[in-house]
This record gives C-alpha cells, sequence and structure tokens, in this order.
C-alpha cells in the first residue's frame, strides 16, 4: 500500500548539524549500520559529489548522497559519480520521496556539470529515472553485474557502450 503524498516537501543540501538525524534515517531504512558507517566514511575522506536530505515538518525523512566514481580507461579516465546509498524512513516509503530526492540530485548533478552516474540496485526501481543495466554492461566491477546500472544524465546514448573499470571511493572497499 503507498503512503499518501507528504505535504511541503523540501529537498535540500546537508548540513553538518543534520548528521545525527541522517543516521537514524540510513539505519532505519536498512536495517542496520553498515550504510551509516560508509556515509561518515565518505564524509570524512571528502568523497561526496552531492548529497541531499528530504525534509517534512522539520523532520528528516529521507537521505541520497552521490560519491566519486572513476571509469578508468587504457589512456583516459571518466568522472561519474555513484548513487549509494538512497534511504528513506519506512514510515514515509512509497510516498514518492526517494522520487523526489533521485529527480532532484540528478538536476543539480547536471548543474554541476556531472556525465555519468551509476548505480547498483534493483533494475526495477532505478530504471524509472534512466539507469539501464545494458549501458553499464561494459564496465568492469566487483559488484554483481545485474544489477549495475548506468545513466547518462546530459546526454543521449552515444553510439558505443562505455567501457572500463570502475573505481569506487575507498570507503565501499570498508563496507
Ligand atoms: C528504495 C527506497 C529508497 C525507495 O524510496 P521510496 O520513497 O519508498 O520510493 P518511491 O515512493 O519514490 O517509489 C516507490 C515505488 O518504488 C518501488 N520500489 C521501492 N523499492 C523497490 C525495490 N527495491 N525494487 C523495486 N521497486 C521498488 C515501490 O514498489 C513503489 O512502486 P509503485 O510506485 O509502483 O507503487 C526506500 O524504499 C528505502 O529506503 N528502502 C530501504 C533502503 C534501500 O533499499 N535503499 C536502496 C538501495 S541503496
Amino acid at each position: 500500500m503507498s503512503h499518501s503524498p507528504v505535504k511541503q516537501l523540501n529537498i535540500r543540501p546537508v548540513s553538518e548539524l543534520d548528521r545525527s538525524k541522517i543516521d537514524d534515517v540510513i539505519a532505519a531504512a536498512f536495517d542496520g549500520t553498515d550504510e551509516v558507517a560508509l556515509v561518515r566514511k565518505l564524509v570524512s575522506d571528502e568523497d561526496i559529489v552531492l548529497e541531499l536530505v528530504a525534509e517534512a515538518e522539520g523532520e528528516i525523512i529521507g537521505h541520497i548522497l552521490f560519491s566519486r566514481l572513476w571509469i578508468e580507461q587504457d589512456h583516459d579516465r571518466l568522472a561519474a559519480v555513484a548513487l549509494a546509498p538512497l534511504a528513506v524512513l519506512p514510515a514515509h516509503q512509497r510516498a514518492g520521496i526517494g522520487h523526489a530526492l533521485i529527480e532532484e540530485a540528478h538536476r543539480l548533478l547536471v548543474q554541476q556539470g556531472e556525465r555519468l552516474s551509476i548505480v547498483l540496485g534493483e533494475p526495477a526501481y532505478y530504471g524509472r529515472f534512466g539507469y539501464d543495466v545494458a549501458d553499464a554492461a561494459q564496465l568492469e566491477s566487483l559488484y554483481p553485474a545485474q544489477y549495475l546500472q548506468l545513466k547518462y544524465l546530459t546526454e543521449s546514448k552515444p553510439c558505443t557502450t562505455i567501457q572500463g573499470k570502475l573505481i569506487y571511493a575507498s570507503a565501499f572497499g570498508e563496507s
């Protein structure tokens, strides 16, 4: 069953005062603290490209983070971002909060000049936002290929699939 839409949803950048509330949202959404530790490490390593919270009636109910990711090629490396994690408080799930966070984040990433975004997650969910398993098929990754998806943020799909090895922020090696 879907939850009713939240009134006056505000999507905004993170302030450091939000940090413990963000931890609570992530721990509740994932039912554990691995992703909390991941986010804390990404913050301390300064590997974050974009981080937003969803706020309603003064409460933080959702969070999204994009970190720097490199696609290493033979003679080049392409800058990309990795979407992870995305969390919505269980009581507010299926009310469009995740959708609103992703759409606003994509808009801001484009403004920041980012071109490629990669996610590891359910294609049934992320496919709604333009992420595509086929577009990530030539990427070398330690993670299961059926969940790896790529989105072109600013351009239509090129004729050739992007190839290369994914180099995630070091926090991912420790999560
Ligand atoms: C995944 C998550 C962020 C989605 O946020 P949300 O605010 O509930 O999502 P939205 O309201 O924008 O979208 C809801 C739709 O997505 C679908 N959906 C949610 N999670 C899904 C999943 N894992 N696989 C497939 N579909 C999913 C819902 O069924 C719903 O479909 P409907 O619109 O046809 O009813 C949220 O459920 C969550 O925090 N989950 C726990 C943490 C997690 O798994 N994060 C993602 C991995 S990083």
